[in-house]
């Protein structure tokens, strides 16, 4: 069964909006948690441009399912995750100017810097995954590495469309069986949404499926709870 680790960045991004206390995402997650997520992911930027330190380390008190902290490969990152803990650290390049993560992070020009920071998480009994392109090359370098997961960037099969977009699949598939086969876990995330989700949730061996900004935009209609459990339902229902 595919899981769901539900992004609550854009809760916090409201919050910033006013620089005020609310909406909450700690609260939030309790309510995505209720919808059905399996883990909650925020991404601690250097910018601080949405989620705080004091998110991470209230959620890790207060989430019952999993922590997952995405984070740049910073120094001021690897002692935060060091002191907070989280179940996992999801490792992704990060750009000042970008409104999103736009790219995967480039494995294969970082080795023995990525070796020795994967190393010192994994000292910690923290799992670390690479979000990354799905290109052979960067699988291979991820395992070199010590990375325990890989999450296939998805944001290119998302905007995409007809036979281009069919193309872009197939290399996510072929990414899945290569990464599984070297005996990475698998997750996939990035502009997946209720119209396009359901082509990724039904590749075997996909562990969990990292979604954010569509789940939040879907539950300013219908609550988060809401927003979450049809997300749920519809990527097990393949
Ligand atoms: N996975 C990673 C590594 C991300 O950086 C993001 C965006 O924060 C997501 C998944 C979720 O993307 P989206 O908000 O488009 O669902």
């Amino acid at each position: 069964m595919t899981t769901l680790g539900v992004n609550i960045d854009h809760i916090a991004n409201v919050r910033q909006a006013r620089r005020t206390v609310e909406p909450d995402p700690v609260q939030y997650a309790f309510l995505a948690e209720l919808g059905g997520a399996d883990s909650i992911t925020v991404h601690l930027r250097e910018d601080r441009r949405h989620i705080q330190d004091r998110d991470v380390f209230l959620l890790k008190k207060t989430i019952k399912t999993k922590l997952n902290l995405e984070m740049a490969a910073t120094k001021e990152m690897l002692e935060i995750a060091k002191n907070l803990l989280p179940n996992y650290v999801t490792l992704v390049p990060e750009k000042r100017e970008e409104v999103t993560t736009e790219g995967g992070l480039n494995v294969k020009n970082n080795v023995k810097y990525l070796k020795n920071f994967v190393e010192s998480l994994k000292n910690s009994n923290i799992e670390v995954s690479a979000f990354i392109d799905p290109l052979r090359e960067q699988i291979n370098y991820s395992k070199e590495i010590g990375f325990n997961f890989v999450e296939l960037h998805t944001g290119k099969y998302a905007e995409l469309t007809g036979h281009d977009q069919y193309i872009e699949l197939q290399r996510i598939i072929e990414s899945t069986h290569e990464a599984c086969d070297l005996g990475l876990v698998v997750n996939a995330g990035h502009g997946l949404n209720y119209n396009n989700v359901k082509k990724i949730a039904s590749i075997n061996n996909i562990n969990e499926l990292n979604i954010g900004h569509s789940i939040v935009a879907r539950a300013l209609a219908v609550g988060l709870e809401n927003s979450v459990r049809e997300m749920k339902s519809l990527i097990n229902s393949n």
